[in-house]
């Protein structure tokens, strides 16, 4: 019997990047997946015997409805988000709102129309950012996000508790995903960015997305049951130092 044997866990953002690594790990592990996110092909190309949800988790009446259809839950992994770089003098305000949709209003509404679907001993992973623990330039709106989903997190913590269900919040470092690869995309020296993202922390290097699937696992399992309202940061020690 393996880490997830017999759960049913919910992966949003699962069509790419932590979203797809954790939900393919999560089945060799033994659990069932729901995977949810905007589009239906990707979803299939992670998991193609999995139940897929094709939905904006930012859209209330989209969520409340897949809701009424959900199965009940063992876990959830909310890895559904976006990136936006800025400063806030330079950030529009449209933009701004459209990240807290997208970072923190979807996790909130899957939190806030799931948590009822949710089994006893459940546990919910939410995926903030080392950059919502220490300040870095040019990533207000996205670091300012991802603090509230770490708050999110400790909130649910709290009130889910009286049913033993546990909340914690994952903080990573820089991934090598199709995000990541996105904003080196727009940078006008992406491997002179790239080097300087791996030189942060002690261990020097970017982390990979398994490494993220196997903390996301550990805390969906049975292993981490005295573990609730953390915020872990995985991010080759880079919380660590300055
Ligand atoms: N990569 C990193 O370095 C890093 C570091 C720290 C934290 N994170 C966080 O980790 C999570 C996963 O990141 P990633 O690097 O794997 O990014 P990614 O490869 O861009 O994947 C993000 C996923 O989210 C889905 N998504 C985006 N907006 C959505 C919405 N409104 N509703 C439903 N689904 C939506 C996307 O699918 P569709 O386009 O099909 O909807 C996509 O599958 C994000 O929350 C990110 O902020 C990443």
């Amino acid at each position: 019997m393996s880490g997830l044997d017999g759960k049913t866990i919910l992966v949003s953002g699962a069509g790419s990047g932590l979203g797809r690594a954790a939900a393919r790990l999560f089945a060799q592990q033994g659990a069932k997946l729901v995977l949810l996110g905007r589009r239906a092909e990707p979803l299939r190309e992670t998991l193609s015997d999995a139940s897929i949800a094709t939905l904006d988790h930012s859209d209330e009446t989209a969520v409340a409805a897949f809701a009424q259809s959900c199965p009940p839950l063992d876990g959830m992994f909310l890895a559904a988000g976006q990136l936006l770089t800025g400063s806030v003098e330079s950030t529009p305000t449209e933009a701004f709102d459209a990240m807290l949709r997208a970072n923190l209003r979807g996790p909130w509404l899957l939190c806030h129309h799931l948590g009822p679907r949710l089994n006893p001993g459940a546990s919910v992973v939410l995926v903030g950012s080392n950059i919502a623990l220490r300040a870095i330039p040019d990533s207000a709106a996205y670091s300012v996000s991802k603090a509230a989903v770490h708050m999110l997190g400790q909130v649910l913590a709290l009130e889910w508790a009286p049913r033993n269900i546990r909340c914690n919040a994952i903080a990573p470092g820089p991934i090598h995903t199709p995000m990541l690869e996105a904003r080196l995309a727009q940078s006008p020296d992406p491997a002179g960015d790239l080097a300087r993202l791996s030189r942060v922390n002690p261990l020097q290097r970017l982390g990979h997305e398994n490494e993220v699937a196997h903390l996301a696992a550990h805390l969906l399992s049975d292993e981490s049951t005295w573990t609730t309202g953390t915020i872990i940061p995985i991010d080759g020690g880079a919380a660590a130092v300055y």
